[in-house]
């Protein structure tokens, strides 16, 4: 007998394998990033099966019983879970772990009603247990990364609105969240306005350089970003744990003719090296570098490696300042295929063909995933006149939660039906 929940593993319409189109990676490869989930062919599907199984069938054609202890630790009712803060009530580790399904019916269509060994009954959802078989192993639910690199024909823009409308909001994370960096124009140019551009996405993160910090040209900086030479790509502050996830820049005022930003989608950098040299990737996701901040008053260290990736050997973060890393004093064999490594994957990041350039005018904000992305600058004259930028950093998970409460709202405003 046919269940009636049947569900496209794309549910949201972000999943899907990477397109490069005109602003991807040059794909004679393949240039799909693995932790985004491959879109099948055919839609997964729940059906009873006997004795008192109810079958998952994968959109690649395999199918297995849904495991009862999974089904009972997302039980809904009151017993199982405070109804307010959708939390458990009951340790599932004390569950027993022979827990049977004794009964199991389909009373309405996507509906299944299950009485375990336990006792206990709960009534599913077919479409809340299809939305979640279709998730990665790693996925968040977002917007899947597009990958680009310096053939990015046109930017994420959008003109700054304070009271943006929820629509509107859910617009910019899109871009944030698929190309990992965003510019906003039109920004106030008040001092500190930066911090108020960034909770509209997440919680500051305040670190030793203050919630805001100043970059502009200063005698005696603390970091070469405070001067006027040009900056390679990198990515901030690795000697942190955690890294800050996204950086914003806010450009008050810049009256020099150099000074371009520049920004580098790392994970295209990262998975075109491993599709050309594997194993010049696996060094560089292998080997613990140490990253270092000292001044006066802060003496900042952390271990990590430059390509991170997650449990299921997808990308999760590029950690890269050649500024600041210092690999342990390996054996001279082992420092050598490190140092090949990270001269090649310098080299590309350095290339002009993944590097996009633009000029921050006055007014102009960019917000991008210090995750991702590498970002510098070409090098100015001081001489020509001011440029000030404010910036500050939020927590990665900030966008992914608004992104993810507002496409809640907006499907409630709209009547979409979320659940049985
Ligand atoms: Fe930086």
């Amino acid at each position: 007998m046919r269940a009636g929940a049947r569900f496209h593993q794309c549910p949201s319409g972000f999943h899907g394998r990477v397109s490069a189109g005109k602003a991807g990676v040059d794909t004679g490869e393949e240039a799909r990033l693995d932790f985004i989930v491959v879109a099948s062919q055919r839609p997964m599907n729940l059906r009873l099966g006997a004795p008192n199984e109810l079958v998952l069938e994968r959109g690649d054609g395999s199918s297995h019983p849904v495991h009862p202890l999974w089904l009972r630790e997302r039980c809904k009712d009151a017993a199982s879970m405070d109804l307010r803060t959708q939390q458990r009530l009951q340790d599932p580790s004390d569950l027993d772990l022979d827990l049977k399904v004794v009964a199991l019916s389909q009373p309405a269509r996507g509906v299944y009603k299950v009485t375990f060994s336990d006792g206990h009954e709960g009534t599913f959802s077919g479409d809340e247990i299809l939305a979640e078989a279709a998730l990665a192993d790693n996925s968040h639910d977002c917007p899947a990364p597009r990958l680009w690199d310096g053939k990015l024909a046109e930017f994420p823009r959008a003109r700054w609105r304070a009271d943006p409308s929820e629509g509107e909001l859910l617009g910019w994370l899109e871009s944030f969240l698929t190309f990992g960096f965003v510019i906003f124009e039109g920004v106030p140019t008040q001092p500190g306005t930066v911090l108020k551009v960034g909770s509209m996405f997440g919680f500051t993160r305040e670190t030793n350089f203050g919630a805001l910090f100043n970059v502009r040209s200063t005698p005696n900086a603390t970091d070469l970003a405070y001067t006027s030479v040009p900056l390679d790509p990198h990515t901030d502050n690795p000697y942190r744990a955690p890294v800050p996830g996204i950086q914003l820049l806010h450009c008050l005022i810049n009256e020099t003719s150099g000074g371009l930003s520049t920004l580098v989608d790392g994970f295209a950098v990262a998975q075109r090296l491993r599709a050309d040299d594997p194993r010049a990737f696996d060094v560089l996701a292998s080997t613990p570098v140490r990253f270092r901040y000292v001044d006066a008053d802060t003496e900042l260290t952390a271990s990590a490696v430059p390509i991170e990736l997650d449990v299921t050997g997808g990308l999760k973060a590029i950690q890269f300042s050649p500024r600041l890393d210092f690999v342990p004093l390996f054996s001279p064999e082992r420092l050598d295929t490190y140092y090949k490594a990270r001269r090649l994957f310098d080299h590309r990041l350095r290339a002009p063909d993944h590097e996009i350039r633009f000029l921050l005018r006055t007014g102009d904000l960019v917000m991008f995933d210090n995750c991702r992305l590498l970002h510098g600058r070409t090098g100015f004259d001081p001489a020509e006149g001011l440029r000030h930028l404010q910036g500050c950093y939020i927590d990665i998970d900030g966008p992914r939660s608004r992104y993810r409460v507002l496409r809640r709202q907006l499907g409630r405003a709209a009547g979409v039906r979320r659940s049985a």
